[in-house]
């Protein structure tokens, strides 16, 4: 069955999202190796590598299908943050905003009874879940450690056994 015009044109979509989200990453990487942070840098390059192969997953699903898959132009991301609490509040709300278009994408692949496409997405939906604890987990040990120097010292270097 064909994938439908308004799915391949959703997933091209979810593509750009996906490398945006990479180059996002990959900037809070670079703000951390900047602040001498190597720790939250080779987390935040982990991440990066994570949101490619997202990407490559739904281009791997277009070709699947045979539908035509559109490389995206990459929308520049902010550089520049206050403090690691910062970075990691960000990339929290970041990814729930990434999970809420991923449930839309479930929605029109229900309302399109496309079966196919709702199957594949089962293991985004998964995935989000992981990325938001991940995420928001960081961010709750840096409010409870109060985020001084010595607390963000510490996350430093568990985030560096990613
Ligand atoms: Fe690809 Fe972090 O969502």
């Amino acid at each position: 069955m064909k994938l439908s015009d308004s799915m391949t044109a959703a997933i091209n979509d979810q593509i750009k999202a996906e490398f945006d989200s990479a180059y996002i990453y990959l900037a809070m990487s670079a703000y951390f190796e900047d602040s001498g942070l190597a720790g939250m840098a080779h987390w935040m390059k982990k991440q990066y590598k994570e949101e490619v192969e997202h990407a490559e997953k739904f281009i791997d699903y277009l070709y699947e299908r045979g539908a035509r898959v559109i490389i995206p132009e990459i929308a520049r991301p902010k550089e520049s943050y206050n403090d690691a609490l910062d970075v990691f509040r960000t990339a929290y709300n970041h990814e729930q905003y990434v999970t809420s278009r991923i449930y839309k994408l479930v929605d029109m692949a229900v309302a399109e009874k496309d079966y196919a496409t709702q199957s594949m997405l089962k293991w985004f939906v998964d995935e989000q879940m992981e990325e938001e604890d991940n995420t928001g987990g960081i961010v709750a040990k840096l409010e409870f450690l109060g985020g001084d120097k010595h607390s963000v010292y510490l996350v430093d270097r568990e985030l560096s056994a990613r």
